[in-house]
């Protein structure tokens, strides 16, 4: 199955100039062919002291360009056939050496020449740098590395880390990994251009002495999904987990907390700061009165032993404390429901119980811990389904509705 990442149908220009990050274009590509794109890799002739044309046609599924005076184009030119099929060309690695070209505009070699010569209003320029950090850090390649955004080129990372020199710091490039989800971040619409959104995510463990507690099965991995499509829309995103083993998702901020009261401790007084709050977490209704500092013990022999009483109090409710904030001071905010039954009037009902502009319901516990979903949306124009998918492309359909609500609450 096509890994559901928004880039299926894409035709991606893969670009390799020299450096020996050229291994992770080898894993980079087949990331891209496995997300459902087509990708033609283009290589320099430095790119081919690293890694060979065959490894990457394997990889690819398709032969390589690495010249412009290859004649299998059917008019012989290759800067501008591959360039009007592309969707986007990614370089990666980007030398300092094919920064600088780029910087000055010039055309060398096939590589840069499709740079040069792709129409820059429909096929965008990625670049992932990939070199020692003194030629990253020197002012020369940062020059240029300006120039080449200030042209329009959007440049991913470099990361920070060992290097193959055996330095460590700036100048990595991303894995493989990254740069797919990065790629197929950066085709998402920018509907949340300018927010700022705080999400809280997962279950959370409420203590009932230092080894155990009570929690639940949430997975976490709905409110990561919509903090990562928030932050793909072009949001400034702030999640707060609960316990959950989760990556972060690029560019969001992450707050840990354990207990319902964590979590509300670091929601509260973050939540003016924001614009849109939307509270996925399966925060537990109560949490035992008193966290014993010792391990409780079993009383008596095995099998007769008292179990020990087990006094609860509710948790403060962090979506509806959101939710009465002064005017000036709250976000606009999004509510779940996971039901068992009546999806549509328990959201409702949670709808006018919490005094949100919007709740999401679905039929859970079906929906703990699985990658896919279906969702109702709930609220005063009416029932809104959002079909069976991947929690991935669920958010991204939530966080496009989202947008267009704040849209028409600005607009009114
Ligand atoms: O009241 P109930 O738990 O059914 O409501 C679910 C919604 O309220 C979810 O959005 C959940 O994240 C939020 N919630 C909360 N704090 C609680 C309980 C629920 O924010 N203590």
């Amino acid at each position: 199955m096509t890994a559901p990442l928004g880039l299926a149908g894409r035709h991606i220009v893969l670009g390799l100039s020299g450096g020996v990050a050229c291994y992770k274009a080898a894993e980079l590509a087949r990331e891209l062919v496995r997300a459902g794109a087509t990708v033609q890799v283009v290589m320099t002739e430095a790119a081919g002291h690293f890694i060979t044309r065959a490894t990457m046609q394997a990889v690819s599924g398709r032969p390589v360009f690495d010249s412009q005076w290859d004649s299998t184009p059917p008019a012989g030119m290759a800067h501008i056939d591959l360039s009007r099929e592309a969707d986007a060309i990614l370089v990666a690695p980007a030398s300092a050496d094919f920064i600088a070209q780029l910087a000055q505009g010039r055309a060398a070699e096939l590589l840069a020449l499709l740079c040069l010569a792709r129409p820059v209003d429909r096929c965008p320029l990625l670049l992932a740098p990939a070199m020692n950090r003194e030629m990253w850090a020197h002012p020369a390649t940062q020059r240029n590395v300006a120039q080449v955004q200030a042209d329009g080129a959007t440049v991913l990372g470099p990361g920070v880390g060992s290097q193959a020199c055996g330095e460590t710091g700036d100048g990595r490039m991303l894995e493989a990994t990254e740069l797919r989800d990065a790629l197929a971040a950066f085709f998402q619409p920018k509907c949340l251009a300018g927010r700022t959104v705080l999400v809280t995510a997962g279950p959370t463990f409420e203590a009932i002495d230092p080894v155990r507690g009570i929690t639940n099965h949430s997975s976490g991995k709905m409110g990561f999904a919509l903090a990562r499509a928030a932050a793909e829309a072009g949001a400034r995103v702030t999640l707060v987990a609960g316990p959950v083993h989760l990556p972060t998702p690029a560019g969001v901020q992450r707050i840990d907390v354990q207990s319902g009261q964590q979590m509300f401790d670091a929601v509260l007084p973050l939540a003016p700061a924001h614009d849109i709050f939307v509270a996925t977490a399966a925060v537990a209704d109560w949490r035992p009165a008193h966290t014993q500092v010792q391990k409780i013990k079993k009383q008596g022999g095995t099998g007769d032993s008292v179990p020990p009483p087990l006094m609860l109090v509710e948790n403060p409710d962090i979506l509806a404390a959101v939710a009465a904030l002064p005017p000036a001071q709250r976000p606009w905010c999004v509510g779940f429901a996971a039901e068992s039954e009546n999806l549509a009037a328990h959201a409702r009902a949670k709808l006018v119980r919490k005094g949100v502009p919007l709740v999401v319901g679905n039929l859970g516990p079906a929906t703990f811990g699985r990658d896919d979903n279906s969702l109702l949306l709930v609220d005063a124009a009416g029932d809104h389904p959002l079909p069976p998918a991947d929690k991935l492309t669920l958010a991204r359909q939530l966080v496009q509705e989202i947008a267009t609500r704040m849209a028409a609450r600005e607009f009114a």
